[in-house]
């Protein structure tokens, strides 16, 4: 089996190569191929990932290229975990909303629309590369904004699954709470990517029965603290909403919260410059703890339970992923994309049926994905019309002096990524 991550230059590579090699029987890999353009850091991280394999006894291949073409040659799957712009980017989309008032986030708001519109010109060129060269291949998107970006891919026909890593955390904690193994808990997991909530919690399997009461009744101040929400609202609401529902219930406090205080982008670039030192020491062999610090925790399990599934290979039959649809929430399009369990194999996720869901869900989910709609758009054509409508759709900005002052910034911040602008 061969597998090419694209953006294999990525800090977050060990993470995904520890995950490999731990993972082995489950995802037989023989070759994989690490693609990024930064020929230095290729270097840094491909020495790593091949001191972690040899360490861990994992027989597989590992080779890096900046050449995307040949990178992807014979691949059975492609994962890709780029970004667009890189941290200074990132840097950018999480600082100038703040100055309308709105929140500066990577994935969430005006930061997520810029990040959108650099992103999906480019992945589609890269999708479009790896289709002419392997028909069969199947790609798994990592990169942001996977729900925008996912619903790109599979617009433009490819064997594209969007992956995140929310759910299988939310899995991975409920489960130690609950003092059981991580594969026996199931979340009734619902929304958009970034917009979702654990509906239930089930043991066993999907159609297990539901813990979520008795896990809020005994563990709710934990849960509640590491969302940095008050416990009230998940007493109140009976559900557990995914941390990026803060920036909607909490809206206001975020964004005094972020004016004072420096962007995640700068912290993280911060722990990036550490981490490329430790990953050029040759007596680094493991993952560091300080890889733990990034937001990415279980990534690489959740990629290798995907590839596997999808490689025909084993795999959980059910898993959180990124697809169309198709019905699932009968108030959206048939081609939204949504973040739901799905039942995976080699012919690609189908979505589990959801229960009606509360309007107080239903009601953000399609303001959002008509956001996705119009942002989307905005990115395949162009225009700072589009730019201005998607905004001005979004549940947090929705004013069109907002979106006005937004668009500026968004198109003056990013020219140089905008083939349009
Ligand atoms: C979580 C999200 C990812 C996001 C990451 C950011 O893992 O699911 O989509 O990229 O956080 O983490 P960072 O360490 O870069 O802030
Ligand atoms: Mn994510």
């Amino acid at each position: 089996m061969k597998l090419t991550v694209v953006g294999g230059g990525s800090t977050y590579t060990p993470e995904l190569i520890d995950g490999f090699a731990r993972l082995r029987d489950t995802l037989p890999i023989e070759e994989l191929v690490l693609v990024d353009p930064a020929a230095d850091r290729l270097d840094l991280v491909g020495g790593l990932a091949r001191r972690i394999f040899a360490k861990q006894g994992h027989p597989g291949r590992i080779t890096t290229t900046s050449d995307l073409d040949a990178g992807v040659e014979g691949a059975d799957a492609v994962l890709l975990q780029l970004r667009v712009g890189g941290q200074a980017a990132r840097e950018r989309d999480e600082t100038w909303p703040l100055e309308c008032g709105c929140v500066g986030q990577e994935t969430t708001g005006a930061g997520g629309l810029a990040k959108a519109l650099r992103t999906v010109p480019v992945v589609l060129d890269i999708a479009e590369r790896v289709r002419r060269t392997n028909p069969d291949a199947w790609i798994i998107d990592f990169t942001n904004p996977v729900g925008i970006v996912t619903r790109a891919l599979l617009q433009a026909g490819h064997k594209a699954v969007g992956l995140c890593n929310v759910a299988i955390g939310f899995q991975r904690k409920f489960a130690k709470l609950l003092g059981v193994a991580p594969g026996e808990v199931h979340l009734d997991h619902v929304g958009l990517n970034h917009l979702t909530w654990e509906l239930g919690v089930r043991l066993g399997g999907p159609d297990g029965a539901n813990v979520l009461p008795k896990l809020l009744a005994e563990h709710g101040d934990a849960v509640a603290d590491d969302l940095r929400l008050p416990r009230q609202v998940l007493d109140r609401l009976g559900v557990v909403p995914s941390y990026y529902l803060r920036y909607y219930y909490a809206h206001d406090e975020v964004v005094r919260e972020l004016g004072s205080k420096p962007s995640r982008a700068a912290e993280v670039a911060e722990m990036e410059r550490q981490l490329l030192k430790m990953y050029g020491d040759p007596a680094l062999d493991e993952k560091p703890e300080l890889l733990a610090k990034r937001g990415g925790a279980f990534y690489s399990e959740a990629a290798v339970d995907l590839a596997a599934s999808l490689l025909g290979n084993g795999g959980s039959p059910v898993q959180v992923v990124n697809t169309y649809n198709n019905g699932t929430l009968p108030f959206l399009a048939d081609d939204a994309v949504i973040e739901v369990q799905a039942q995976v194999d080699a012919n690609g996720p189908v979505p589990l049926a959801v229960p009606d869901l509360d309007p107080l869900y239903a009601g953000l989910i399609a303001h959002v994905t008509a956001y996705e709609d119009l942002a989307l758009e905005a990115a395949l054509r162009g225009g700072r019309d589009r730019v201005f409508r998607a905004l001005l759709a979004h549940p947090l900005v929705g004013q069109y002096d907002y979106a006005e002052g937004l668009t500026d910034r968004l198109i003056a911040h990013n020219r140089e990524h905008l083939a349009w602008a």
